[in-house]
């Protein structure tokens, strides 16, 4: 039987929109709901599933029965693959960057409860996680895997963040000047990019790069997207807070006074470096009364944790 066609897989459909009552944003009179896609699913959540799922449906197609991926120790991306190769019935492994005693922290001790297999390989060997050979040598050691990239970031992983831009019409939103997210990897900005460019070419598109010299994404999201001139999109490559995982003083505060003030969760190394980017060009007047803007909740939150336990983020 096919995965879906399981309960799980027909269980999980559009994420909530948000309205989003602020005291800066009724002083700027600008409109900001945010799309709840840390909503979807408890484990398989955020911009995840959204590249994950055709990565299934191929995986599937191609008879594949092991899905196999590489990540940082507190890796959202290793964190959702190993729950969607629990639920959907795949085998699991994660080459993790890093050495064995992370085998331990919240991020990984989860995975392996849902069954994954970790190898740990130093920066070296992680680095060669995009290099042909390599890649055919674990295809060659296992003919049954499915061999996803870091950050779940590929050409499939496009339609599925797509679907973002027509879920919003069904929510009858209305026309959308800006939509934001946060960028790592850069294929939700791509899938956003690509579903604007067929459905709502009029809405603007913000990355909020999360790591420091993010600027060869531009080219990333060129080969991910045809026709990406076509849309305005802009990656914010400034607000990176001193770089990837680092949590400055200010980012820290923001994001516990965005989460009293707004009740929604977020966290500082990828929604919260998002806001206090959008939180800040509010306040700079960037956008004229009335702008209407989605920021896209991408999930993350499982990274709470981890952080807490480096003591990074109380
Ligand atoms: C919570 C969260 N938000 C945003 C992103 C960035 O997405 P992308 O890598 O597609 O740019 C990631 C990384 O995949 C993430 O884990």
């Amino acid at each position: 039987m096919s995965f879906t066609n399981s309960v799980l897989y027909q269980q999980i459909g559009a994420s909530p929109l948000q309205s989003i009552t602020h005291p800066l944003l009724t002083e700027k009179g600008v409109q900001l709901s945010i799309k709840r896609d840390d909503l979807l699913h408890a484990e398989i959540s955020g911009n995840k599933w959204r590249k994950l799922k055709h990565n299934l449906l191929e995986a599937e197609a191609q008879q594949k029965t092991h899905l196999l991926s590489f990540g940082g120790a507190f890796s959202n991306h290793i964190h959702a693959l190993a729950a969607a190769s629990y639920h959907f019935k795949f085998q699991a492994t994660g080459i993790i960057r890093g050495e064995a005693h992370y085998a331990s922290n919240p991020t990984l001790s989860q995975t392996q409860k849902w069954g994954m297999k970790l190898n740990f390989v130093d920066r070296k060997t992680y680095r060669l996680k995009e290099q042909a050979d390599y890649l055919q040598q674990l295809q060659q050691q296992n003919p049954k895997v499915y061999i996803l990239p870091e950050g779940g970031t590929n050409n499939l992983a496009i339609p599925g963040v797509a679907d973002i831009i027509t879920e919003l019409k069904q929510q009858h939103i209305g026309p959308v000047d800006h939509i934001f997210t946060a960028t790592g990897s850069a294929g939700t900005l791509a899938g956003l990019i690509s579903g604007a460019l067929q459905q709502s070419p009029n809405t603007q598109l913000h990355g909020v790069a999360v790591l420091k010299n993010a600027d060869y994404l531009r080219e990333t999201i060129k080969q991910l997207v045809n026709k990406e001139h076509q849309v305005s999109w802009h990656l914010h490559t400034e607000n990176h807070e001193g770089g990837y995982g680092k949590i400055s003083q200010a980012l820290s505060q923001f994001c516990h006074q965005f989460t009293q003030q707004t009740q929604v969760p977020i966290e500082p190394v990828y929604t919260g470096k998002m806001f206090y980017a959008l939180w800040q060009l509010i306040e700079q007047n960037h956008f004229p009364k009335g702008t209407k803007i989605v920021a896209l909740h991408t999930g993350g939150l499982q990274g709470l944790a981890g952080l807490k336990l480096l003591n990074k983020f109380q």
